[in-house]
Formats: C-alpha cells, sequence, structure tokens
C-alpha cells in the first residue's frame, strides 16, 4: 500500500486564499506584525525573511526590528513594550534562539497575550490547556488544521508525539488531547521508542533527528507526520522519519520538504489576522 500523501502546500496555499477574504473584511484596518530578530543566526535570519515575504503576499504590514547580539535584555523588553502600545502591531514575534545572556522567559513573558502570535505566553499555553480564547503555537495548531483537511479525527485514536519541546511537542500532545485522541509523548529518554511508537494510530515525528523513524516504528495505516527539518549529507533538507520507507506502510504521510514546514507559517499569518479581527471588534 502506498500512502495518501498530506501536501501542506496545497493547504497552506488554500488557508492563505481563505486568510486574504478574511483580510478584505477588516474594514481597512491593516494586519500588522512586528519581528525581532537579535544576532546573526543564519536559520533565523532565512525563517524571518520568509515570515516576511509571506506577509508581503497576503499585503499583511510586517515590521522587522533587528537587533545586534550585544543587544541588552533590557533594550529588547523596551522594544517590546512599545510593540504591545503600538495599535498598528496586531502580532509581535520574539525570533527564537536569543543570545545567551538574555533570558527567553522573561522576554515571553513580556509579550502581551493578545498579541503573541506564537502562543509561547504562558497565559496562551494555560487557555490551550483549559480552554478559552488563545493563541495555540504554529507549527502544531498547522498539524491539527492538516489533520481536519484530511479528515482524519483524532478522537479515541491513539497519538504518539516523539518531541517535547516547548515549540512543538507539548502543545502538540495538548491540541490531540483537546480533539479526545489518547496521548503519549516520547523523547530522548524513552527507554523503548518503538514499542511506543508502533501503537500510534496517529504518529508526530518531532525530536529533530535524521531518519529517527523507520518502517519498523510504524504499525501499518499509520498516520505518520513529519516535524524534523534536517540536512542530509549533501545539505538537502530532510525530516525525522524514512520517507520512503514508511510511505508504503503508513496510510497518510507528510513529505519533507512541503509538508508541515509551510503549514507553520501560514498559521503565523492566521493568527495575525486573527488578532487583527479581536482587535477591530
Ligand atoms: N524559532 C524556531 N521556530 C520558531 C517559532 O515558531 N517562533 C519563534 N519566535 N522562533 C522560532
Amino acid at each position: 500500500m502506498s500512502a495518501e500523501i498530506i501536501d501542506g502546500k496545497k493547504i497552506a496555499q488554500s488557508m492563505r486564499e481563505q486568510l486574504k477574504n478574511r483580510i478584505a473584511q477588516l474594514n481597512g484596518v491593516k494586519p500588522g506584525l512586528a519581528v525581532v530578530l537579535i544576532g546573526d543566526n543564519q536559520a533565523s535570519k532565512t525563517y524571518v525573511s520568509m515570515k516576511q515575504k509571506a506577509c508581503e503576499a497576503l499585503d499583511i504590514y510586517s515590521k522587522l526590528v533587528k537587533l545586534p547580539a550585544s543587544a541588552t535584555e533590557s533594550e529588547l523588553l523596551d522594544i517590546i513594550q512599545e510593540l504591545n502600545n503600538d495599535s498598528s502591531i496586531h502580532g509581535i514575534l520574539v525570533q527564537l534562539p536569543l543570545p545567551d545572556h538574555i533570558n527567553e522567559t522573561s522576554v515571553i513573558e513580556a509579550i502581551h497575550p493578545s498579541k503573541d502570535v506564537d502562543g509561547f505566553h504562558p497565559i496562551n499555553i494555560g487557555r490551550l490547556q483549559t480552554g478559552g480564547e488563545a493563541f495555540y503555537p504554529c507549527t502544531p495548531n498547522g498539524i491539527m488544521k492538516m489533520l481536519e483537511h484530511h479528515e482524519i479525527d483524532p478522537a479515541g485514536k491513539h497519538a504518539v508525539v516523539v518531541g517535547r519541546s516547548n515549540i512543538v511537542g507539548k502543545p502538540m500532545g495538548q491540541l490531540l488531547l483537546g480533539k479526545s485522541a489518547t496521548v503519549t509523548y516520547c523523547h530522548s529518554k524513552t527507554a523503548d521508542l518503538k514499542a511506543h511508537t508502533r501503537q500510534a494510530d496517529i504518529l508526530i515525528a518531532a525530536a529533530g533527528i535524521r531518519n529517527l523513524i523507520t518502517a519498523d516504528h510504524i504499525k501499518e495505516g499509520a498516520v505518520v507526520i513529519d516535524v524534523g527539518m534536517n540536512r542530509d549529507d549533501e545539505g538537502k533538507l530532510c525530516g525525522d522519519v524514512d520517507y520512503s520507507q514508511c510511505s508504503q506502510k503508513a496510510s497518510a504521510i507528510t513529505p519533507v520538504p512541503g509538508g508541515v514546514g509551510p503549514m507553520t507559517i501560514t498559521m503565523l499569518l492566521f493568527n495575525t489576522v486573527e488578532s487583527a479581527e479581536r482587535f477591530s471588534r
């Protein structure tokens, strides 16, 4: 059996078209996203430039604040305060990772929860667990949209999440639980990874380890979502899942590239538009 391919690029494109319609109904309010970039991390620069281009394509105002790696935490906190008070800005994103001398928690907590379009503020994380109006982290929420698009209902399914980061693994499990899945978290200290992943109806691979998941790790007919963004020996982008093996055994699978990646930025745009809608209510 060959798996159905979950085409993130296509789903992202159709969601972006829907967002254009929502923006058109904002009565002249232009959604605004501020992206703060500190230092010279090449991957961060690439992500930030992709985020800006995506904003431009939807006519979302994007403000880039660039700071040198030597910037102090207090300078950064002052900038966040200004952005919190700026009515043209509906979303604030501080690109991670931060230089070592800046405390990530203090920075995330300085962003007003109503503008925290990354969904990293403890208020938003709390509301993800308890319900209520919140921003959900972009990558896991994008995965939920992909499942929905393919009419894969997590209710009653066993979802296994490999990875426990604050950005992907932990919120992923919460979102799946919110849709009534039975959730297992696996991580670097899990004793027998395969024993768990083989039981997954829905497997989310978010460990950041190339080819961690082979055909032997999955059960026949599983839905396999690959969050990995690794490089192979030739520098080519590849995921955590051995795609050629697993696509023969899974019922549905995301490729890398063209799977989860395009959904992440789309969900950032989604949250920014949602924020502008809330502010204009
Ligand atoms: N660095 C890697 N992924 C992300 C993300 O989703 N948001 C932010 N702010 N930084 C990141």
